[in-house]
């Protein structure tokens, strides 16, 4: 899709105005043990209540234990579903259009960040070590999001007080570790579970690695799904998150496990229900190749590329919302370039050209993102892209796609761009690449 509009107002700016428009919420008392309550502040600091909610199922009244929000200025999700939430409200969209003139644009192009599992219960359905181990190395857990969950600048130390505190947050009701009592399971048994989760229409909803359930349902039948397929797990990975009384139990009546789950009652029997959930533990997994994306980065488009294209179609689409300029942006210049999300920060702005001509800070110098670093190598830029797609086998897979062993996940200390979103199509990176190689040329070619 092509959106080019060179001469129109550029993104960064708009927000600045939004976020002037938002209003601070009210913090609670916490009510923890020291090393849940390091946590929770621990995850204050690393601002994950950007992208998640963290709500305390037993508070009655504001946020109890848990984490208010981060203020819609900041918040990725709230911010897009204050807009999104206009969508088909003639109304309320004319209402906008008074305060920002491309509030239409804004429907159009938003996608990303609208919606995002909720941490408060998680440990109720899910065992913290499992959740321990995935702040180590994060990975696809819902293939039907684009978005990724970033790697953490954290120390072990820190790690387990998150764990601990999204432990707490639910107390007896949190899952405990362990695997005690489940018996062996026979090829019949397994094969009935199969049969009982087919006819229930799990997969409409739900692949289970690289395990073809239902012939048809593929990507393109999980997009038209829409929001009630989008934050599904791969079942996968269910044997190594959900012990089987937990499971049995979510089967029958998500709520009655996890009162924020959005898994909508299927009507299963408790009996049925054991029997899927020995299917889904217990059933050899297939877990086949993710497809690998050739980039020929080595061989340049044949063609001028300029800086309004580089700019419409990557930079300004994409790379702006964590790397603006902060002189329109009220002094926040994104988690690129002023800090934010656990990040301190490379003062890198993608929004103008002389932000990208600027380049990054690294140890108190400046380094250029657009010249290669030593000769032969990739300037920044390129790396930063190509590292994405190294880590996509692992943090990107389609439906159906499996997962490879040998993949390796995020660096924390060097993530791939752009970071939590899918790995640009091979085709705007051979673009940037071209770019870069004929000179990163200027707005009307400087
Ligand atoms: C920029 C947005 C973003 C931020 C900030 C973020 N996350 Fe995430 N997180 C995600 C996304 C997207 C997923 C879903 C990944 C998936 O399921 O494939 C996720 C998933 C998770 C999960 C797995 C949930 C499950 O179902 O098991 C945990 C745990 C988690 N995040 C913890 C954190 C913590 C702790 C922080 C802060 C230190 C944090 N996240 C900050 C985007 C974010
Ligand atoms: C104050 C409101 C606001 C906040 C906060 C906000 N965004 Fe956005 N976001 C927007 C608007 C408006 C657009 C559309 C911009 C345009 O069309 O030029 C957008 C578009 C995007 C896009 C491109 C479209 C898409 O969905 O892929 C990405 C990526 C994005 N935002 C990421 C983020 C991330 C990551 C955060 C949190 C770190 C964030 N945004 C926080 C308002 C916001
Ligand atoms: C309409 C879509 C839909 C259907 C149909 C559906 N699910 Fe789900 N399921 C979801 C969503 C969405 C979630 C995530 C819920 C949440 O985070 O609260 C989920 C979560 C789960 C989980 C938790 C997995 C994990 O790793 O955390 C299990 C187990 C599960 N579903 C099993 C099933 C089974 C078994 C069926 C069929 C009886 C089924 N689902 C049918 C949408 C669906
Ligand atoms: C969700 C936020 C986010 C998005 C979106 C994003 N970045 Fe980043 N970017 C960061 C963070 C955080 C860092 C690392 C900052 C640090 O090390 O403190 C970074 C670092 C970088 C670096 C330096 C890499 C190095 O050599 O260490 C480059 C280059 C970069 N980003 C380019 C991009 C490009 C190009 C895009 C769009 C395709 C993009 N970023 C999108 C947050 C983001």
């Amino acid at each position: 899709m092509n959106r080019a509009a060179p001469t129109r107002p550029r993104s960064g700016a708009l927000p600045a105005l939004l976020f002037a428009l938002c209003a601070t919420p009210a913090f609670a008392s916490p009510d923890l043990d020291p090393l849940a309550e390091k946590g929770r502040q621990i995850m204050q600091a690393a601002e994950c209540t950007r992208c998640h909610g963290v709500t305390d199922a037993a508070a009655t009244a504001g946020v109890g234990r848990g984490i208010a929000p981060i203020e819609r200025a900041m918040n990725c999700v709230t911010c897009h579903q204050w807009i999104l939430g206009t969508k088909g409200d003639p109304a309320a969209i004319a209402r906008q259009r008074q305060t920002f003139p491309d509030w239409d644009r804004y429907l159009d192009n938003i996608v990303h960040f609208r919606r995002l599992p909720d941490l408060g219960t998680l440990t109720r359905r899910v065992d913290p070590a499992f959740v321990r181990r995935f702040l180590d190395a994060p990975f696809d857990l819902r293939p039907h999001l684009d978005e990724s969950m970033i790697p953490l600048r954290l120390s072990a130390d820190d790690k387990d007080a998150v764990v601990a505190y999204l432990t707490a947050l639910n107390g007896d009701a949190a899952v405990k570790r362990g695997r005690a009592g489940e018996a062996a399971v026979g090829p019949e048994r397994i094969e009935a579970g199969r049969q009982a989760f087919l006819t229930a229409g799990c997969p409409t909803c739900h692949v289970m690695g690289a395990e073809p359930l239902v012939p048809g349902y593929g990507p393109a039948f999980f997009a038209a799904m829409g929001d009630r397929a989008l934050l599904a797990p791969d079942l996968r990975f269910v044997r190594d998150r959900i012990p089987r009384a937990t499971l049995v139990r979510f089967i029958v009546q998500p709520t009655a496990v996890d009162p924020r789950s959005t898994m909508p009652p299927l009507g299963v029997s408790p009996e049925r229900a054991g029997q899927i959930a020995d299917f889904l533990l217990h059933a050899p997994v297939k877990d086949g190749p993710a497809p690998q994306v050739a980039i020929d980065e080595a061989k340049p488009l044949s063609r001028q590329v300029t800086w309004d294209e580089v700019f419409e179609e990557v930079l300004g689409l994409i790379c702006v919302h964590c790397h603006m300029n902060p002189e329109s942006n009220d002094g926040d210049g994104g988690a690129g370039n002023t800090g934010g999300l656990g990040f301190a920060g490379l003062q890198l702005d993608l929004e103008t050209y002389a932000g990208v001509k600027r380049g990054l800070v690294r140890d108190g110098r400046r380094v250029s993102i657009v010249e290669p670093p030593r000769p032969g190598e990739p300037p920044l830029l390129l790396a930063a892209l190509l590292r994405r797609h190294a880590e996509a086998g692992r943090d990107v897979r389609p439906p159906y796609s499996g997962r490879r062993a040998d993949a390796a996940g995020p660096d924390p200390q060097r993530p791939g761009m752009p970071l939590g979103l899918p790995p640009l199509p091979p085709e705007k990176v051979r673009m940037i690449a071209t770019w870069l190689a004929q000179g990163a040329p200027g707005p009307a070619g400087r």
